[in-house]
């Protein structure tokens, strides 16, 4: 895929946070571009630093050194500009939907994008992913496969360049998860994907792995 587009880069991400007075180093010099139609997974023990390495691809955390280009645009320099950028062209699916309870389906998939082009979009993803007929009812009224399509509804709704997803297959039994990533998958087509999971299982759906352990990249 060398001549593809390439949606999001990592250039020497270090990311270090402060907790109380000790400072925990997460992530250490990471480098990483993914390209328009490519998936990649990131694999690694609890702690390793994958949901770190998740928001600083879609600039919910600034590196501490380093850069993050999206698009070929740093999303480093000023917070408030990837607020925007987050917004149109970044899709984040984490291991709960967190659903808004007194909205529907459709409501909670359209509410960060108003459009038309975005409902029409929600109108047809929901059908190719099997919950047209719930775009009506409210998260409670799902089951836990349904709740976390309904997530992936909200994070495709604005057409995302990239999609971000944190164990997204988690929190559901083996068949169910396997259906929410294919489903990613087959959406993902013209974005380029990074989904961090443990379930080996789900390495098939992935042209590429990046391992992780102690926040450092590791051969293999
Ligand atoms: N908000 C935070 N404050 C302090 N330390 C954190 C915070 N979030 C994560 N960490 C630490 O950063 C490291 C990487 O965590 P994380 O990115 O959540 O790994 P993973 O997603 O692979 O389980 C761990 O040592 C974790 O304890
Ligand atoms: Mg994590």
């Amino acid at each position: 895929m060398t001549d593809a587009e390439t949606v999001i880069e990592a250039r020497g991400v270090g990311l270090s946070y402060r907790d109380g007075q000790r400072h925990v180093t997460a992530l250490h010099d990471i480098d990483l571009a993914v390209a328009r139609g490519e998936r990649v997974a990131l694999v690694g023990p609890s702690g390793s630093g994958k949901s770190s390495l998740l928001f600083v691809l879609g600039g919910l955390r600034r590196p501490t050194h380093g850069d993050v280009l999206l698009l070929g645009r740093s999303l480093v320099g000023g917070a408030d500009a990837t607020a925007d950028v987050r917004r149109r062209h970044v899709g984040f699916l984490f291991q709960e939907p967190f659903l808004v309870p007194y909205l529907t389906v459709r409501e909670n998939a359209l509410a960060h994008v108003p459009t038309a082009e975005a409902s029409e979009r929600v109108e047809a993803l929901a059908v190719s992913i099997g919950i047209a007929h719930l775009l009506d009812e409210r998260p409670h009224r799902l089951s836990g496969g349904e709740r976390q399509r309904a997530g992936l509804l909200r994070a495709l709704a604005a057409g995302p360049d990239l999609i971000l997803a944190d164990e997204p297959t988690a929190s559901l039994d083996h068949a169910t998860g396997r259906a929410v990533l294919d489903a990613l998958a087959a959406h993902a087509r013209d974005a380029a994907l990074v989904v961090a999971t443990h379930d080996l299982s789900m390495l098939d759906a992935v042209h590429r792995v990046l391992r992780l352990a102690d926040g450092r990249q590791t051969p293999g």
